[in-house]
């Protein structure tokens, strides 16, 4: 694995080595307290061109656990594409960093970072994609569960970055995916044509009835309706968006197994009542946790230390 861009470029073997390594990791700070340094001398560069709170602080603390260290880069600074070609970044951070992890809104500019970059490329987040999500949420499905194939996730919401690497991690893993959105927020066809021809194996599904989505899930997720960039969107979008919040309502219809994840930052009574994001079906704080837990096995494996 040279970079972390796309979940759907990876074996599912790949992958699976990536989730491993995470859970022997997490493992072993659980167990001992602490990590071995394994990326004692590695620095990362972490480029944030839109906020963070879990995935700036989950490549720092991965780092730092790991006896490397993470230097964060905000656009004000370094104004990716506007100050300077992104090319020209790329091969900078090459020669003083092990490892550049950037979150963009255009998801060219992180195709074009791992173009030129010399050390390992992470996405952590374009208006595109969010992998690394993604594959820390099949960590936390799988812990609860212990399995993910014959699984069923069903996604309430807006067909967007973290929907799409849902729908391939879950693809790659054997879990099937329902996307239920209105019918104007679906994942465009033509993409999700040109994906699941990259990923043939994806059980993908798509409706515009929450009730009948989560009817079989196992999982049930959520993300804002809001994504950050769409600000100006924000009341249509809460027109549009009624009737596919997750309440208590719509969990009565759901199996009694079934989980709620949500990547976080949530909007309550907005996307998720506050009384299901504290309810006894809801995951999502282990969630957040886990993308710390995640990280550290991809840098791991993406740094040769796995
Ligand atoms: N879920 C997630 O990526 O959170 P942040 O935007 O806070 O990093
Ligand atoms: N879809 C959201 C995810 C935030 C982690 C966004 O892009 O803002």
């Amino acid at each position: 694995m040279k970079h972390f861009v796309s979940i759907a470029e990876y074996s599912t073997d790949t992958l699976r080595h990536t989730l491993d390594v995470s859970a022997r990791l997490k493992k072993q700070l659980r167990d001992t307290g602490h990590n071995t340094p394994i990326f004692a001398g590695k620095t990362a560069a972490l480029i944030f061109e839109k906020p963070s709170l879990r995935t700036r602080v989950s490549f720092t603390q991965a780092m730092n656990q790991c006896g490397g260290q993470a230097i964060t880069l905000t656009n004000e600074e370094i104004g990716l594409g506007k100050r300077e070609p992104v090319k020209d970044v790329a091969r900078v951070l090459s020669g003083m960093c092990d490892a550049i992890v950037a979150r963009t809104f255009e998801h060219s500019k992180i195709l074009e970072l791992a173009k030129y970059a010399e050390v390992p490329v992470v996405n952590a987040l374009t208006d595109y994609s969010h992998p690394c999500q993604a594959m820390a949420d099949l960590l936390t499905v799988e812990e609860h569960f212990n399995k993910l194939s014959g699984l069923t996730m069903a996604y309430i919401g807006d067909g967007n970055n973290v929907a799409r690497s849902l729908a391939v991690a879950c693809g790659k893993f054997g879990v099937r995916f329902v996307c239920c959105t209105p019918a104007a927020y679906q994942l465009p066809s033509d993409d999700m044509d040109r994906v699941m021809a990259q990923v043939p194996e994806m059980d993908f599904s798509t409706t515009a009835d929450p009730q009948d989505a989560v009817r079989e899930a196992d999982v049930i997720y959520t993300d804002t309706w809001v994504s950050m960039g769409q600000e100006t969107e924000k009341q249509q979008r809460l027109r549009d968006f009624a009737g596919f919040q997750i309440n208590f309502g719509l969990l009565e219809i759901a199996p009694k197994r079934a989980v709620v994840l949500h990547c976080l930052p949530a909007y309550r009574d907005l996307e998720i009542t506050d009384d299901v994001m504290e309810g006894p079906q809801s995951l999502v704080f282990h969630q957040a946790e886990n993308r710390l837990h995640f990280q550290k096995g991809l840098l791991a494996v993406l740094l040769g230390k796995a």
